[in-house]
Formats: C-alpha cells, sequence, structure tokens
C-alpha cells in the first residue's frame, strides 16, 4: 500500500489535521516523535510573533494503539493556539452578529493573494491566505514525522542546515554529516560554519531593521539509503524528478538542486562524474558525490543530496505597492504578522520533504503491510546485494 497523505486546516482556524494512509503496523509510534520536529520548525533566527504564540504539538487520534500503528489510517492534529483570538473572524457558522471582520482587500505581492482570489471567486482575501499561508507545512512535518520514524527503523536519517542567508554564504564544510547536523542543530539560523552564522543573523538584523526580508538556500542529506530507490523507467518514477517536485511544493521555494546541481552545468564531465571503484572489502563504491546519490532516477548508495532556494518573504513591515481589489486604488499591500526570514525553518520542512519522497519510494521496493515483512524483504534485497 502506497504511502500518501492529506492536510487540512486553515492558519488561523481550529486546528491542522492530516490523514496519512499506507503506514504498515508495528512501527512504534508516539506524539514525542511528531513534536521534536514540530519545535524544530517553530524555531530560528528571523521568526516573527506567530511563532512565539504556537507552540505546536501533534495529537494522534486513529491509526495507533498502545504505542505501535495498527496499519489503519493514521489522523493527526495540530491545534492552532491563536484559534482563540480568531474564533468569530474564523467561524465555521454563520458570521457572528455585531461588526463582522472586516475583508482583506489589499493583495500582497508575492503570496497567493490576488491570483488565488481571483481563480476562487473571494472578495476577502483572507478566505485564500488562510489556506496558502505556509503554516499549512507544520501539518506535513508532522506527518514526515511518522515517515522518519519508519525510515529510521531501515538506518535511513534526514538532516539539513543553511548554506546561505541574502546573499552571505558558508564556506567549504570538510567534516562529516554527523559534524555538520550537530553544529546546525546548535545554530540560531541552523548553519554549521560559525563564521557564516554569525553573518548571516547580521544580514537578519539589517533586514528587519529596513522592514524588509531575506531569502536563502538550505541543504537537506539522507543518510543511509540504499542502492535501487526509484527508477529510471518511466518519467514519474524518477526519484530526482519526485524530489524536486517535493521540494518545489514548500512555499517560497523557487529551485531545487540535487548534488552539484546547477554548478555541473558550468563544469566539463571529467570534473562532475562520480568514478566507480571496488575492491573486496567495501564492494562498489565512489570517492566523490557530485551526483547526490542519484544516478538515472535511481539512488546509487551515496547520501543523496538536495539543495532549495527560498526567495525572501513576501509580506514586508514595511509594504510593497498593490492594488485595492474593491476600489482598485493604488495602496500598500496588506501586513499580516510575519517572519523577516523562514530559511532556518524551511529547512525543516525540506527534511520533511525529503522524507515523504524517500518513504513513498522505499515502500514501493519493499512493499508490506507490516513492518516485519518490510523488514524480511528488506534483509532479502540486503542479502542478494551482497553477490555483487
Ligand atoms: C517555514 C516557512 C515560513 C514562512 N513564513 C512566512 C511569513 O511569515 N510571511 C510570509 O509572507 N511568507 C512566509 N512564507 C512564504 C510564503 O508562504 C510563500 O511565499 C507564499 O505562500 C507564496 O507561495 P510561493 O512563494 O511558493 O509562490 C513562509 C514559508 C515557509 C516555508
Amino acid at each position: 500500500m502506497a504511502f500518501h497523505f492529506l492536510t487540512a486546516g486553515e492558519s488561523h482556524g481550529e486546528a491542522l489535521t492530516a490523514v496519512i494512509d499506507g503506514v504498515p503496523a508495528g512501527l512504534g509510534l508516539t506524539e514525542e516523535h511528531l513534536n521534536e520536529d514540530l519545535a524544530r520548525r517553530q524555531r530560528g533566527y528571523g521568526r516573527g510573533g506567530r511563532m512565539k504564540i504556537e507552540q505546536d504539538r501533534a495529537h494522534i487520534s486513529s491509526g495507533v494503539r498502545w504505542g505501535v500503528t495498527l496499519g489503519s489510517p493514521i489522523t493527526l492534529t495540530i491545534q492552532n493556539q491563536d484559534w482563540e483570538n480568531w474564533k468569530q473572524t474564523m467561524a465555521v457558522g454563520e458570521p457572528p452578529a455585531g461588526a463582522p471582520a472586516k475583508a482583506v482587500t489589499r493583495p500582497r505581492p508575492g503570496h497567493a493573494d490576488l491570483a488565488g482570489a481571483m481563480k476562487y471567486g473571494h472578495r476577502d482575501i483572507r478566505n485564500v491566505l488562510e489556506r496558502s499561508s505556509a503554516r499549512e507545512t507544520t501539518a506535513r512535518v508532522a506527518v514526515a514525522g511518522v515517515a522518519k520514524r519508519l525510515l529510521g527503523e531501515f538506518g535511513i536519517t534526514i538532516l539539513s542546515h543553511v548554506t546561505e542567508i541574502g546573499g552571505v554564504r558558508i564556506g567549504p564544510l570538510e567534516v562529516p554529516w554527523d559534524e555538520v547536523r550537530s553544529r546546525a542543530e546548535a545554530s540560531e539560523v541552523r548553519c554549521a560554519d560559525t563564521k557564516a552564522e554569525r553573518a548571516m543573523i547580521e544580514a537578519i538584523d539589517r533586514a528587519k531593521e529596513a522592514g524588509d526580508t531575506l531569502g536563502g538556500v538550505f541543504e537537506v542529506v539522507a543518510l543511509g539509503c540504499p542502492v535501487g530507490l526509484g527508477s529510471y523507467v518511466q518519467w514519474d518514477r524518477k526519484l530526482d524528478g519526485r524530489l524536486a517536485r517535493a521540494f518545489c511544493s514548500i512555499h517560497a521555494i523557487k529551485g531545487a538542486e540535487i548534488g552539484m546541481g546547477f554548478e555541473a552545468a558550468r563544469r566539463p564531465g571529467s570534473q562532475v562524474h562520480d568514478e566507480i571503484l571496488f575492491d573486496s572489502a567495501s564492494g562498489f563504491h565512489r570517492r566523490s558525490n557530485s551526483a547526490g546519490g542519484l544516478e538515472g532516477g535511481v539512488t546509487n548508495g551515496q547520501p543523496v543530496v538536495v539543495r532549495a532556494a527560498m526567495k525572501p518573504i513576501s509580506t514586508l513591515r514595511k509594504p510593497l505597492r498593490s492594488v485595492d481589489m474593491e476600489t482598485k486604488e493604488t495602496v500598500e499591500a496588506v501586513v499580516e504578522r510575519s517572519d523577516v526570514c523562514a530559511v532556518p525553518a524551511a529547512g525543516v520542512v525540506g527534511e520533511a520533504m525529503m522524507a515523504l519522497a524517500l518513504v513513498e519510494a522505499f515502500l514501493e521496493k519493499f512493499a508490506g503491510d507490516s513492518v516485519d515483512e518490510i523488514r524480511r524483504n528488506y534483509q532479502g534485497y540486503l542479502d542478494y546485494l551482497k553477490s555483487w
């Protein structure tokens, strides 16, 4: 059964909800497994007031009994703590008596506000922004907590770190991935290079001072993937394409690179491709990983490496010009409570999308209704690979 899920919920509605189908039976799972990443998504230098209000916690209401998955659909709910203040504005029933919430009519450039209002026929942009908001990624991160748990059973782990904010880039990082992970986890901007970290924080401070916003780049790495996830036989089974889609589905992500990415376009082939080596101790292996763990849409046993580019946050405290949808007058775009820079948080969402794309490919290859069945399939495959 394929791992798939749906999310629902408005940014200031009562709660975010997700239903996941296709999780095998027999996986140890508690709410705490999901809450750690929810907390990591909320941190990061440059986040706005909203993140101080919300302390996201996932509640599991189906599909798990006594800490173990049943194989039935899992329902997750994350309450919006701010809901108390929005009960009237976001009421599901009749509009409240008295002064109804004023319609939002000044679309923000860089958001779904105007195109979304025109598409769905909404004269109040709140009907668009409540769902188009990146608050939705909270539900994805919770769902991915389940995916990470399952991948973790098979030794696959995922880390992320920020490589660029507002034009400030990290220097070369010649340290093991575990060190990159622990440095990033200890950093306010999730950056593994201390010198760049300081410059990034200063850049965020300057942008904040100026009422402006910043974007950047983060890198997500999956360790422990076996050879053979994804496929070259059909365009929509290629794992690189599926990862690009997964990453570009994150709010504000405008590009995804795999391995050496765009840099490979600038170099001759002799400086790009990873030569194949063999010895009896380690079998087939490579000295480099420019391919980012993917050749022909198939994992090759190397770490899977994806970088994503995030545009600057669209809501500016010093708003850009816009046009009021009702009066057609030139106005300043509406200002919702907003982040100055959310690249560190987006990296955690990137981990989630990596986990979701990988768990789908993993279950395609090693499908089973229970973790034990998957383990048998996986072990059989690893035993077979030893003959190579
Ligand atoms: C973790 C995260 C947090 C975000 N926070 C904000 C925010 O506070 N304010 C804002 O205007 N945009 C924020 N964004 C970006 C917008 O949601 C996004 O630019 C917008 O929905 C339009 O979608 P698009 O940029 O993909 O076209 C955030 C994105 C992510 C991934």
